[in-house]
């Protein structure tokens, strides 16, 4: 079947690629505005882009035609700090998912333990199984009410018992049981279905 997107509505759009392009991994993204105020909300429109710089990738949209808390405080901070899921911890993700208005500290509501971050203001969240702190390299504006922004990674934080060998930096995949998003929606998928194809 195909779909010719010129005469899809948007939404439909965004169903199929939301439906195909999966599993997507959960950037749980956290950032201060700059009064102070913390956000926490979930994008899995996210992945790595560079290893060399190290680059990632945040896809956001907009929220009832107002554009989201975190792409704000990015704008006008310039930092965040994508938290990955562990299993333990989607029914709090999906809590940040909610709106709230910008004053509000969804963290503080759902009671997130964080941990200061290194280089960064925004901290970052102390159950999650790897964190990376972010400063905005680049904004596109992909639509009226879509941006795409490219962060570079200032420092990496694993979960010690995570780390198979520290020295040769191999991360135990095994263990991470991280969420991913299947589709859009309340589905989900874990990591722990993996695999080696011998080469
Ligand atoms: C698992 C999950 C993934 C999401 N991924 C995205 C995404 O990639 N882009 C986006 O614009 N919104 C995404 N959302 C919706 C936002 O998290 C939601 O609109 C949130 O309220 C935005 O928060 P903020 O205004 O505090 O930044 C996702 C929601 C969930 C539950």
């Amino acid at each position: 079947m195909e779909f010719d997107v010129e005469k899809l509505r948007p939404m439909d759009t965004y169903k199929l690629m939301a439906a195909l392009i999966v599993p997507r991994p959960i950037a749980w993204t956290v950032t201060q505005s700059i009064d102070g105020t913390l956000n926490a909300a979930p994008f899995s429109f996210f992945n790595v882009m560079s290893g060399t710089p190290p680059v990632v990738v945040l896809g956001l949209g907009s929220h009832s035609g107002r554009e989201h808390d975190s792409t704000r405080n990015i704008r006008e901070t310039a930092e965040f700090v994508i938290n990955l899921v562990a299993e333990t911890q989607i029914e709090a993700m999906s809590f940040t998912s909610g709106t709230f208005d910008p004053d509000v500290d969804e963290l503080q509501l759902a009671g997130i333990p964080l941990i200061a971050s290194s280089k960064v203001k925004p901290p970052r969240i102390a159950g999650s199984p790897a964190s990376f702190e972010c400063e905005r390299m680049i904004t596109l504006e992909v639509g009226p009410q879509s941006v795409v922004i490219l962060g570079r990674v200032v420092a990496i934080h694993v979960r010690d018992e995570l780390m198979q060998d520290a020295s040769k930096f191999y991360v135990d995949a095994q263990k991470l049981h991280l969420v991913a998003r299947m589709g859009s929606g309340g589905w989900y998928g874990r990591t722990r279905d993996t695999f080696e194809l011998p080469a």
